[in-house]
């Protein structure tokens, strides 16, 4: 799907490709996935990432491993699908897409269950194109409703990437951003470089170049300064999950910065898909934070800083209560002070 230049993920020859999210900047390079085994190692090794860029690869896990087994006898089939959902479900833990998109996936199979593997098979991959599809079109519609709230001549700062790289296309946080831009209004983009993987120095910085819209870059502990000297208008961030009550779990330091802008009466904005909420989780305390290797604390692209053996925290998301949030943007419209009364209207 090409939706501003990046090709996050494309079905290809009946394999999934995914941008190799590791090499950006420096290369743009493709890896091929024929099953499920490689869609959730993809997903573990972060070569793609992004909480609807997940759940897209995930159905698209589901779909090969169907494929790949139409010919087997329906026993077999059911077995190998079956436990490709358990591989898929256990790559990462905290973007609730992934489950969101699994749990599509499983009542499509529950639906056809009477055909034969082949049709099965057929429907599988249907549905993982419908929801890849349907992510790029919440975007855009998120986009124009989130574009409204920014003023021309904004300086926004937004933490990891929540662009067409973290989606199927246009991004969430950054589709707000490319809706505003391409409605005429002037916006320069302030990318902090979200340690320790990197997104924003990486990816942000890259996608907007890519589309030619004004991106300065800054380091994690830049902000507070900005934001005192008066030189940031907005925040505005993706989210990997949001609890009923509307707490948000994003990448680690996204709390950080909401506190900041608090503190700063400068507006925080939230943009994510309905796939994003997970209406079961009453607060953010129940969101399961993924905890990723020290190594990527201690150093990155094999060069370490840190001293040998020094222990490592390396949480690799954080949960801004949601009082601290002062809009979240969806497909359905914007929640202004969201709280489990409007997070469960958006439902109904
Ligand atoms: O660890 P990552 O890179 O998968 O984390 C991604 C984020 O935290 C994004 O902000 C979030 O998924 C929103 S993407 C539209």
């Amino acid at each position: 799907m090409t939706v501003s230049g990046v090709e996050t993920l494309r079905w290809r020859d009946g394999r999934l490709e995914l941008i190799d999210q590791r090499a950006l900047p420096g290369r743009v390079e493709f890896v091929a996935c024929a099953d499920a085994g490689e869609v959730a190692r993809a997903i573990r090794e972060m070569v793609v990432r992004g909480a609807p860029a997940i759940g897209c690869a995930a159905a698209y896990g589901v779909a090969l491993e169907a494929a790949r087994l139409r010919q087997a006898p329906m026993v077999d089939f059911a077995t190998g699908v079956g436990q490709a959902f358990d591989t898929l479900a256990a790559s990462r833990p905290t973007a609730v897409n992934l489950f969101w998109a699994l749990a599509r996936m499983r009542a499509v199979l529950d639906s056809v269950t009477s055909a034969g593997p082949e049709s099965v098979a057929a429907a599988l991959l249907e549905e993982a194109h419908a929801i890849l599809r349907e992510d790029v079109a919440a975007n855009r519609v998120m986009g124009s409703h989130g574009a409204k709230l920014l003023a021309d001549g904004a300086r926004v700062l937004t933490h990891c990437n929540a662009g067409a790289l973290a989606t199927a296309g246009h991004g969430t946080a950054l589709g707000v951003i490319r809706s505003a831009v391409a409605a005429g209004k002037r916006l320069t983009v302030i990318a902090d470089e979200t340690r320790p993987f990197l997104q924003g120095a990486r990816l942000t910085a890259w996608e907007l170049a890519q589309d030619g819209i004004p991106v300065t870059l800054i380091t994690d502990g830049m902000s507070g300064h900005l934001m005192s000297r008066g030189e940031i208008d907005a925040v505005i961030v993706g989210a990997d999950r949001i609890a009923a009550n509307g707490d948000v779990a994003n990448k680690i330091g996204t709390y950080m910065v909401a506190v900041l802008a608090r503190r700063h009466r400068i507006p925080f904005y939230v943009a994510a898909p309905l796939s994003t909420i997970d209406p079961q989780l009453a607060s953010g305390d129940a969101i399961p934070i993924e905890e990723r290797a020290a190594s990527e604390v201690r150093g990155y692209a094999g060069l370490d800083w840190a001293p040998a053996g020094v222990a490592v925290r390396n949480p690799a998301f954080d949960v801004t209560p949601a009082e601290l949030v002062t809009a979240l943007i969806t497909e359905k419209g914007v929640v202004r002070e969201p709280d489990r009364a409007k997070i469960a209207a958006l439902f109904r």
